[in-house]
């Protein structure tokens, strides 16, 4: 693993390394069309992958999927950018612990990193991080400290930082990256996601992205609003998440939201902000489970939030992509859970109306 990842740019290691033919898959009698191809660059394998969702939801919107890599995951990008960079400006040494707080996506990815290029790794999580993740940083050879106390004021995300915060003023060897203000984020997605959707999407016209940190917002914003065609980009947000001024709210999908806002944002960017409910995020993420695509809650947040803003708009003609930045393993036990799922929304999580902007008939769940 040290070698094969070392030297390789962020895209290099974010692609996967499979050749896959053009192939088609049907199901149901609903076809969908799964593109994959790949190419070779530089010795690294390149991979390029999309799904056009309108068999599924009635309406043409392309899928950039950025789940497959040795973290699973879009974060792989931001995390490789922000290492390399740290070691660049000799922040990173060989003695440094990197550190961070992280119960997801962005620790699987510097674990898979730390343990390429030989960096030890902390990772605080706290008492709500899925146990599979914990055990996949461990194995990978980070230590995954577990926050059970929250802060009296910032919660237990709150706490984490703290303690991150106490790790580094206690010894120098200590390296925060923090995904939060690191312009590597953002950097990432310029460098990478961005030219790649624009080389395989040469026509362009709207692009959804969900928010988090909104690294991959704000590298994409950056990137086509340099480009050669004006393209719409369109933020996708969870309802309760602040992070463009929202009021604040439970939120249980990781991945999309934010309680503060986000350093990184510059909103003068953004074209068009949606706010989706959790309850039309679960149900987009069956939706595409029930015709053979497991993905993460925030790619069935992104996807109702496209469908929606679509359908809202004269979007016949347009070429519409939007990112999705896991597959669904991680939520097996959430989202793709009925126990988890009724306790938390009800009984009739699944079988509410259709969803915005896409045919009745396409969006009920096939009972078995
Ligand atoms: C599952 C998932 N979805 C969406 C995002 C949001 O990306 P960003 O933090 O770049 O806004 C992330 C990244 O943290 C993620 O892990």
């Amino acid at each position: 693993m040290h070698q094969v990842l070392r030297g390789l740019d962020a895209s290099d290691i974010s692609a996967g390394t499979n050749e896959q033919p053009r192939a088609l898959l049907g199901n149901g009698g609903h076809r969908a069309s799964y593109i994959c191809s790949s190419r070779f660059q530089r010795g690294g394998a390149l991979r390029r992958s999309s799904i056009d969702l309108r068999s599924i939801f009635g309406r043409s919107l392309f899928l950039k999927c950025e789940g497959f890599n040795f973290a699973g995951s879009i974060n792989l990008k931001a995390a490789t950018e922000m290492v390399e960079a740290a070691a660049r400006d000799r922040v990173l040494t060989p003695r440094s612990v990197l550190v961070e707080s992280s119960s997801g996506n962005l620790g699987v990815a510097l674990s898979v990193i730390a343990a390429s290029k030989g960096y030890q790794f902390l990772c605080l999580t706290d008492s709500r991080c899925n146990l599979s993740t914990g055990r996949r940083m461990e194995v990978l050879g980070s230590g995954v400290p577990i926050i059970t106390e929250p802060d009296p004021v910032g919660g237990l995300l709150g706490a984490r930082i703290q303690y991150v915060r106490t790790l580094c003023a206690s010894d120098d060897r200590y390296v925060w990256l923090d995904q939060y203000t690191n312009s590597g984020n953002w950097k990432a997605h310029y460098r990478t996601t961005a030219p790649a959707i624009a080389r395989h999407f040469p026509r362009l016209d709207v692009l959804f992205v969900g928010t988090g940190t909104t690294g991959t917002l704000m590298g994409c914003v950056r990137y086509f609003r340099e480009w050669h065609r004006p393209v719409r980009i369109v933020a996708v947000d969870s309802v309760g998440s602040v992070a463009f001024g929202g009021l604040p709210g439970r939120r249980m999908i990781p991945g999309l939201g934010a309680s503060i806002r986000p350093p990184l944002l510059d909103e003068s960017y953004v074209d068009d902000v949606v706010h989706v409910e959790e309850t039309d995020t679960i149900r987009a993420c069956h939706r595409l489970a029930g015709r053979g695509f497991l993905f993460g809650g925030s790619t069935g947040t992104v996807v109702s939030g496209a469908m929606g803003w679509l359908g809202r708009h004269d979007a016949r003609d347009l070429t519409a992509v939007a990112i999705a930045p896991d597959l669904g393993e991680r939520y097996l036990d959430t989202i793709y859970q009925t126990n988890w799922l009724q306790d938390l929304y009800g009984e009739d999580v699944l079988s509410a109306g259709p969803l915005d902007g896409a045919p009745d008939s396409l969006t009920r769940a096939p009972r078995w």
